[in-house]
């Protein structure tokens, strides 16, 4: 059973809190700390419009709450210990100070619907009433994880929906609307809201006891933001887990949940939120699968896409989907107004959206397959058509073959990618040998050479591929400067040798590899040079082979295998050298 990962880069909790409390205001240079009630707010909340707003709740949501305290969005965010709501005295200190630093102050504190949260919060409400405070409390529960009748007396939890909420209320109070007005507004966005989390494991406190995490390879649905159990677990894919998860928030005929109802062109804002440990590359990944899905499942689009972190749980592992049905008119442009928050990320200015996402699903294209290389323009220089392609056929077939080999040498020493890189290129160049183009190509010298380049850049990929494809187009551009005047004359191995030797020096400017350095290098360099030097190919083979030799035992110091220290090196020769030997073998 997998433990949950207890490394952290900060372990004391307390200070891990203070810190990054502090951090916010080094990212936004507008807001002060103040640690003895762990408050940041605004430092011009007295020139802000009337309506100040406050929120807060436990430490481990970020950038949730102290993130969002900005000119546009909320005023002053109170926090907690991990995962603790702060005392009311906290919670109080905040209002006290915003709600008498103007005469017409209204205070809106908007907070989640947890437990603690409700009895601190609504307890340092009613005290600054009692002290003549226009204040008033909402509450936002957007969790339809947990549904109506399993939900029961807990009700239902505020998750990242909660943002939106208060950016809601933030831009209206902004605007100059009145306390009932931004409470008005704010309520009917969080009635029109629904949020559903998933996660792949619990999280770690820093400073806490190691436990095991018995989630294992289950997901678990609707896992609260502080690690509490949700809908339930299941083992699926993403497009399955997320179609349960849209069907918790739009399936009309569960009785249970049907929280907010989306019709075909209705207005929503969706948001899909990282809840602090998937990578941004995933996390693109879901966004994706959700707008697929709520597009081909659902009719729907959204007009407005937020993906990114905008409430944690720690570093979760997990991710949530929320909706906001646009019920009123004003909440797009109320999502649109600026925000001078650090942690508010809706980088796509407005007029951008107005066209809309576009949910259709482009196919890639098909990459070229040897087979359809285009022949490139004749030149005069000639090759035996009856010798040269065949001797290329059995180059090429004998480095496939190694392709088992080099991959054995490249898992010890690399990152074990070499020898399918090569074989796919070799194959590519295999098929196009017996498609039309070759026909056409095979007796012209440089032609092939460019066919084969084409082949190459189209069907190699990673470092091996990016070489040949150098070192192929730069020996057809030697064989051209090689070649003197215009009648046709048959390619000899001088002039072999001499588009080598260019290729070799072109080569040299895009890798800083040398003989020595356990490379390709290793074994092509005294294969051109015994080739110039000779103009005898079995030479020139057997000086590669010997270079690939002495790559054994050799260090590393450039590409890849600088990064693996194995105990392979004495016996392993450099894969790709291997593999340049392979082929050059066939040709003898
Ligand atoms: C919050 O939870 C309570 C139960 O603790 C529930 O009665 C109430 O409806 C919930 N509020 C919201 C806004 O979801």
């Amino acid at each position: 059973m997998s433990k949950l990962t207890a490394k952290h880069f900060s372990n004391d909790p307390v200070a891990l809190v203070n810190a990054g409390l502090r951090a916010a205001t080094f990212t936004n240079p507008s807001l002060h700390f103040d640690p003895t009630h762990k408050v940041v707010s605004l430092r011009s909340a007295a020139s802000q419009p009337t309506v100040a707003l406050v929120s807060g709740g436990g430490s481990g949501h970020e950038p949730s709450f102290a993130g969002f305290v900005g000119e546009g969005f909320l005023t002053a965010a109170v926090a907690g210990s991990v995962f603790a709501s702060p005392s009311a005295e906290q919670v109080f200190r905040a209002v006290e100070a915003i709600g008498t630093d103007q005469p017409d102050r209204g205070v809106l504190v908007i907070i989640m619907n947890y437990t603690g949260d409700m009895l601190h919060f609504g307890m340092a409400v009613e005290k600054a009433r009692a002290a003549g405070i226009k204040a008033d409390l909402l509450v936002v529960g957007d969790d339809v994880g947990v549904g109506r009748s399993r939900g029961g007396r807990i009700g239902r939890r505020g998750l990242a929906g909660t943002v939106l909420v208060q950016k809601i209320a933030g831009a209206a109070a902004a605007g100059g609307a009145s306390l009932e007005e931004v409470r008005r507004i704010a309520g009917l966005a969080g009635d029109n809201l629904a949020t559903v989390g998933a996660s792949l494991a619990h999280v770690h406190v820093p400073g806490r006891q190691v436990t095991a995490d018995e989630l294992g390879d289950a997901i678990e649905i609707g896992m609260g933001i502080h690690n509490e159990e949700g809908f339930g677990r299941v083992t699926t894919t993403l497009s399955g887990l997320v179609e349960t998860m849209l069907k918790q928030l739009l399936d009309q005929s569960d009785k249970d949940r049907a929280y907010i109802q989306l019709s075909p062109g209705e207005e929503f804002v969706a948001m899909v939120n990282n809840l602090g440990g998937i990578s941004v590359l995933e996390l693109g990944a879901i966004t994706a699968e959700v707008v697929d899905q709520l597009s081909t499942t659902y009719s729907l689009r959204p007009s407005r896409l937020l993906s990114g972190t905008y409430m944690t749980s720690l570093n979760g592992l997990g991710f949530s989907i929320t909706l906001l049905k646009v019920a009123d008119k004003s909440f797009l442009s109320l999502i649109d107004a600026p925000a001078d928050a650090a942690g508010w990320s809706a980088p796509v200015q407005p007029k951008n959206w107005a066209n809309g996402i576009d949910t259709s699903k482009p196919e890639p294209s098909q990459p070229k397959s040897g087979s359809e290389t285009q022949s490139s323009t004749p030149s005069n220089l000639q090759l035996d058509a009856q010798v040269a392609p065949n001797k290329l056929r059995a180059a090429l077939k004998s480095l496939i073959d190694a392709e088992p080999q080099v991959t054995k040498y490249d898992t010890v020493v690399g990152d074990g990618d070499c020898g399918l890189c090569l074989k796919t290129g070799a194959e590519a160049v295999l098929k196009y040998l017996d498609s039309p183009a070759a026909t056409a190509s095979q007796s012209d010298a440089l032609r092939l050479v460019r066919d084969i380049a084409q082949v190459v850049e189209q069907n190699m990929d990673g470092t091996s591929g990016a070489l040949y494809a150098i070192f192929v187009n730069s020996l057809a551009a030697g064989l051209q400067a090689a070649v003197a005047g215009q009648s046709p004359q048959p390619a000899t191995p001088q002039i072999w040798a001499a588009g080598l030797k260019a290729a070799l020096l072109s080569l040299g400017k895009y890798t800083p590899a040398q003989p020595g350095d356990r490379t390709v290098i290793d074994a092509l360099v005294p294969f051109v040079n015994t080739l110039a030097e000779t103009l005898d190919v079995k030479r020139a083979v057997g000086a590669a082979t010997q270079g690939c030799e002495s790559t054994k035992g050799m260090k590393a110091s450039l590409g890849r295998s600088v990064y693996v220290s194995v105990e392979g090196w004495n016996s392993c020769p450099d894969p790709g050298a291997y593999g340049l030997v392979k082929l050059l073998e066939g040709f003898v």
